[in-house]
């Protein structure tokens, strides 16, 4: 396999339910990736060698999914210049999804964090497919070509109901 051109980081194994939305896309897209846990507040010294190591690494960009007080992206994000996506992740310690949701989102000026929807892992892993594929054709016509998909999904849903009704 070669070199990891996106690395998916979580708080916590019980993330992974949310955060394998990620990794089935990349996969999909023909995206390199690596998957590890990495806790903010529980193991800050790997936070911080994991952010800091990341852009020597080859890595692109960072995938960082967190619930409840949800500081991994936006320390990430404070600690690389690479792009971070943070996604929101509603844990078993959300009060309602929302505490994860501003907690990533609403980063400083100079310190973003490209936020995607609540438990929107598989758009987090778009959109790091999308970035890797500004620079690499190969993925790149892979994302037009998934693109063309979901269009044809919707028309042929359309010319359904058209034809059959929607009852
Ligand atoms: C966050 O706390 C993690 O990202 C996870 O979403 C949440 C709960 O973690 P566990 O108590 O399940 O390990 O830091």
């Amino acid at each position: 396999m070669s070199n990891p051109q996106v690395g998916i980081i979580m708080g916590s194994t019980s993330d992974l339910r949310i955060m394998t939305d990620a990794a089935d896309i990349l996969d999909e897209l023909g995206v390199s990736y690596e998957l590890t846990i990495v806790s903010a507040h529980r193991t800050p010294e790997r936070l911080f060698d994991y952010s800091k190591s990341a852009k020597s690494k080859g890595l692109k960009a960072i995938i960082a999914g967190a619930g409840g007080a949800a500081h991994l992206p936006g320390m990430v994000a404070s600690l690389t210049s690479l792009p971070v996506i943070g996604v929101p992740v509603k844990s078993s310690n959300s009060i309602d999804g929302w505490d994860s949701v501003l907690s990533i989102l609403q980063m400083p000026g100079g310190v973003p964090v490209a936020t995607v929807a609540l438990d929107g892992a598989k758009n987090a892993g778009i959109l790091a497919a999308q970035i890797v594929g500004a620079f690499d054709q190969t993925i790149g016509n892979n994302l037009d070509a998934y693109k063309e998909g979901l269009k044809d999904k919707v028309i042929a849903g359309a010319e359904k109901i058209e034809k059959e009704g929607f009852r």
